[in-house]
C-alpha cells in the first residue's frame, strides 16, 4: 500500500527505512522523498513513525 503517491512510496519501504536507522519524517524524506511532494502523506508518516516508538518503547 502507497503512503506517499507523489513518490510512490510504500508502507514497507518505509518501515525499511526505519529499519536501517531512520527516525525522523526528514530521515525517511532524505531516503526515498516521501513527503517532499504535496505533503498530504506527513500525518501518515508521522503516524507510522510514532506507532514504531510506542512499540520500541514498550518493548524495552
Ligand atoms: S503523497 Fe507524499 S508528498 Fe504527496
Amino acid at each position: 500500500m502507497f503512503v506517499c503517491i507523489c513518490r510512490a512510496v510504500t508502507v514497507d519501504e518505509v518501515h525499511e527505512h526505519c529499519d536501517a536507522g531512520a527516525y525522523t519524517i526528514d530521515d525517511i524524506s532524505d531516503r526515498c522523498g516521501a513527503g517532499e511532494g504535496c505533503g498530504t502523506c506527513l500525518e501518515k508518516l508521522d503516524s507510522i513513525l510514532s506507532e514504531r516508538l510506542a512499540t520500541s518503547t514498550s518493548a524495552a
